[in-house]
């Protein structure tokens, strides 16, 4: 749990903090049930430094499984090339019992596979075939594209721009420690076996800089390697209607025939609403944004609390989790903010525990929370619910062709088509209304009061409407 399980010491067994290897039968037995399908995070750059085979590895040098992580020999005051951790420091860790480093990539507690041993593909190809004949509906695979690293181990080029926070590994472009060519041929084998028992996987991609459409979805293949890729560059854009439409058409075009994600939330980063918080009008945006997670096309990924817009905990230094926030500290990079409890209802510990949680509970929580939203038509909650709804019935949100259509400064339009259907969503991004022309057809959804189409788009108007063919 150093790193609060993306340290895995083994991989076919349920972490005891969080139940048995039954507890888990019986979730993915309830879930498929309820038709939900299960994925897993399959932590495979690297594993925790308590793993049997890191352990056995580094007792020493001619252990078989030395080649199962990257050991490379260098003076114990210079590290072997320039390379840096994600999470602060040199990414070489000096090994005193063999006299040699190791690679992590991130916290010296989670030493980097070496994939080209092929013992190691074949070993963790393993552990994917353990859970899928368990019935796991497939895996996110984490930092997918860091398992190769320049066969030479050049050093990396620095760099004075393009970070986001004054650390060293964003002052070096990353193009020998990670993103190298031989990852192709590995997903590409990797596919057949997820295709063997009709699994799918999805790919976090770290890019350089905040996000790269074509570096995600170069691992898309033709169709033949990851069914899936996460790009980050639509999460950290800022609140511009015109600039999220550009980035969503070249996340399309990056991914041509192959299918795309949309992603605004995830475990490693600030809340959306943080993001993009302004005063009063947070819920409004939370609803422009949900409405565009759900009708552009690409699979939506949902991150707990964001159907309740669920903000950032403020986190005190002393209650701090994330070693990342630890060691940055007082740098607001931690990443325990938008890892809170879920908030479910106003009774004690927001009703996810009853005992002490790991991290507080916002201390919204009386007001913004679960049961609280299903009580009010308005919420974001039932605002989610309803588009989940329109999705579910309109193949052409699901499965439609997307372009873009241009109305102005503040207004993302685009038109969804699929077999003769045509729907048009317009989302307006900013409070005050827009006069701009609407096509004629019937309002499918307005989150405003609306009959008919005759008057000009309200402002955070969510608006979808079926055209006239
Ligand atoms: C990914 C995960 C992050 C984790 C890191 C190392 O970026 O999303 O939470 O700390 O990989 O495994």
């Amino acid at each position: 749990m150093h790193d609060f399980g993306y340290d895995v010491s083994d991989y076919n067994a349920i972490e005891p903090i969080f139940g048995s290897m039954q507890d888990f039968d019986n979730l993915l037995e309830a879930l498929h049930k309820r038709k939900i399908r299960l994925l897993l995070d399959l932590v495979a750059n690297h594993t925790s430094h308590e793993h049997p085979w890191f352990v056995e590895s580094r007792s020493s040098r001619t252990n078989p499984k030395r080649d199962w992580y990257v050991w490379r020999d260098g003076n114990r005051f210079w590290p072997p090339n320039n390379w840096q951790s994600v999470f602060g420091g040199s990414a070489w860790e000096w090994d005193s019992k063999t006299e040699s480093y190791y690679l992590h990539s991130f916290l010296k507690e989670q030493p980097d596979l070496n994939w080209r041993n092929d013992e190691v593909k074949a070993a963790i190809f393993e552990v994917m075939e353990f859970w899928l004949k368990k019935g796991v509906d497939g895996f996110r695979l984490d930092v997918v594209n860091m398992f190769f690293k320049d066969s030479e181990f050049k050093s990396n080029p620095l760099r004075l721009w393009g970070w986001r926070y004054p650390r060293p590994y964003e002052f070096q472009t990353h193009i020998h420690d990670m993103s190298q060519d031989e990852m192709h041929p590995m997903l590409k084998e990797m596919r057949q076996l997820l295709d063997k028992y009709n699994a799918v996987a999805v790919g976090e991609v770290m890019a350089d800089f905040a996000g790269d459409t074509a570096l995600a979805a170069s691992y898309l293949g033709d169709n033949d390697e990851l069914h899936l890729t996460f790009d980050f560059t639509l999460l950290y854009q800022k609140w511009d209607a015109h600039a999220i439409g550009k980035t969503l058409a070249a996340w399309y075009t990056a991914c041509s025939t192959n299918w795309p994600t949309l992603v605004f939330n995830n475990h490693d980063q600030d809340r959306s609403v943080n993001r993009y918080s302004k005063a009063f009008e947070n819920d409004a945006r939370a609803k422009i944004l949900a409405a565009l997670l759900l009708t552009a096309k690409g699979t939506p990924f949902l991150y707990y609390g964001e159907e309740i817009a669920m903000k950032n905990g403020s986190i005190e230094k002393a209650d701090l989790r994330d070693p990342v926030g630890i060691r940055f500290w007082p740098l607001t990079v931690s990443r325990d903010p938008a890892r809170t409890p879920m908030l479910w209802d106003k009774s004690h510990n927001a009703g996810f525990s009853t005992e002490k949680p790991w991290l507080p509970v916002n201390d919204d929580y009386l007001k913004r929370n679960k049961e609280a939203q299903e009580a009010d038509a308005g919420s974001v909650l039932n605002f989610y619910r309803k588009l989940l709804a329109f999705r579910k019935e309109n193949a052409a949100l699901r499965l439609g062709s997307f372009s873009l259509l241009d109305r102005g400064k503040n207004v993302l339009a685009f038109r969804r088509e699929h077999k003769g259907d045509i729907i048009d969503v317009y989302l307006n991004f900013a409070a005050a209304p827009s006069a701009i022309p609407l096509p004629s057809g019937r309002v499918l959804f307005s989150n405003q009061n609306r009959y008919g189409l005759s008057r000009s788009l309200g402002g955070y108007e969510v608006l979808l409407i079926a055209v006239d063919s």
